[in-house]
């Protein structure tokens, strides 16, 4: 779910390709979302699509014709001054050529370029057309244009396309339209102007070609935070080891693979990051050699001798001072504002928690029994016990990976505002 759309009016324009089909699924995602979905469709994408279809899957009027009115609150309105003043976001999936020339020249000839020209909030186009007239100067110009003016665009992704040929053009998946309809609704929330960086997924250290040690970690967690964060408003980076769920889209991604990996690339954002969440099963330990050829079976013991790996939340966390309130030493002992960890545990687990917030030097821990059936590795849910560097904890029930995440998001906006911490952003 996407709380962030919960409530929200959607405009879902729909122009004539055969993508038009695709805007069905994303429809039904967004009214899954329970965001209010007004569809206006262009009268070749209604030869594509019937109306109908539009209509059962939102439970609402679809508008095709500028000269209908809007039943609102008991008034009759203007069709496209109602839907236009009304709406939170206005995404056209699929978007043709035409469409975004008569966006970009500021036309009005029918019902979607009239309330596009009428409508002032965020909008978000994908495009879907042959890849020539996406190449096009004309095309290119236009969209150039409505990017200067603050709309943003998703794909056109590269595929297979209506003729058949293969390039540039294809309309984006719905859930990637989706993901980014949630960052662009989520601008100017309370962590706009702010960078979390989220480290997610199970490390993996090579013993060989073939092999690695690993975990359990599927990403799940880490994940649900990176969209949380987004949908908030911050600038987020996913920094994620191999992950078994699609990453989230309007999110940086940043791949690696193993603690090593990891470490660097945490370290080079941090001039930037205002907040470092630890969600990831970083391997503490990594084989000493990892052998450039497969191993082969011995009769005898195969042992493996290990090193540790850099605890990277500890080295984050020791550090002093921070972008707002610069530490004498340097700008290479910046800490972000907040650095928040999880701790995996199957026993003692107050006191280990408490021992890593303690030696790491969190601001926060969110300790997760990984031994109990329905918290921690790969499942859907996470039961969680909170501790604050002031003392506080508190025990949450067992909630969605994606509200555990909301919740501690929430918990990072409030103790931001507890720091009377100044946004970056003038
Ligand atoms: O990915 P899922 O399948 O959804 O599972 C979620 C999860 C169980 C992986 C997640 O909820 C979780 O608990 N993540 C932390 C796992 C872990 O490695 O915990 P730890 O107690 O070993 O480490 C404590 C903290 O230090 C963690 O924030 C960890 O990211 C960090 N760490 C650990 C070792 C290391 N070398 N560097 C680190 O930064």
């Amino acid at each position: 779910m996407a709380p962030i759309l919960s409530g929200k009016r959607i405009i879902l324009g729909i122009s004539g390709g055969i993508a038009a089909y695709k805007s069905v699924t994303l429809a039904s995602r967004f009214t899954q979302a329970n965001a209010l979905v007004d569809v206006i469709m262009t009268h070749s994408a209604a030869k594509f699509v019937a109306p109908v279809t539009f209509q059962a899957i939102t439970q609402r009027d679809v508008a095709t014709d500028t000269f209908e009115f809007w039943h609102d609150a008991g008034r009759l309105r203007i069709g496209h001054v109602a839907l236009a003043h009304a709406a939170d976001l206005f995404i056209i999936a699929p978007a043709t050529a035409h469409t975004i020339a008569r966006l970009a020249l500021g036309l009005s000839d029918d019902l979607l370029s009239i309330t596009a020209l009428s409508y002032k909030g965020p909008m978000l186009l994908a495009p879907a057309m042959e890849t020539n007239m996406w190449t096009h100067p004309a095309t290119m110009r236009n969209v150039q244009i409505l990017g200067d003016w603050g709309v943003d665009f998703i794909g056109p992704a590269e595929g297979r396309l209506a003729s058949g040929e293969v390039g540039e053009g294809r309309v984006a998946e719905p859930e990637e339209i989706f993901e980014v309809a949630c960052k662009v609704i989520g601008r100017g929330g309370p962590l706009d102007g702010l960078r979390v960086v989220i480290t997610a997924g199970g490390t993996r250290e090579a013993i060989d070609p073939v092999r690695f040690m690993g975990n359990h970690s599927t990403g799940k967690m880490g994940v649900a935070l990176a969209r949380a964060a987004r949908d908030l408003g911050a600038d987020t980076v996913l920094v994620h080891a191999p992950l078994a769920v699609h990453p989230p889209g309007g999110v940086a991604l940043v791949p690696v693979h193993t603690a090593y990996q990891m470490y660097a690339a945490v370290m080079e954002d941090l001039p930037q990051t205002d907040v470092l969440i630890g969600a990831a099963a970083v391997a503490d330990y990594r084989p000493s050699a990892s052998a450039d050829k497969k191993l082969k079976k011995l009769p005898q013991q195969q042992i493996i001798t290990l090193e540790r790996t850099p605890d990277i939340l500890q080295a984050v966390g020791q550090r002093r001072g921070n972008a707002y309130c610069p530490d004498p030493a340097g700008p290479d002992r910046q800490r972000p504002r907040l650095v928040i960890g999880f701790a995996a545990e199957t026993n003692d687990l107050e006191a280990n928690a408490l021992g890593k917030l303690k030696r790491k030097n969190l601001d926060l821990i969110v300790l997760n029994d990984v031994s109990a059936a329905d918290s921690g590795f790969a499942v859907d849910t996470n039961r969680v016990i909170l501790f604050e560097r002031d003392g506080n904890r508190e025990d949450w029930p067992l909630m969605s990976k994606e509200e555990v995440a909301q919740a501690i998001l929430q918990r990072v906006v409030a103790r931001l505002g507890r720091l009377n911490w100044q946004k970056r952003r003038p």
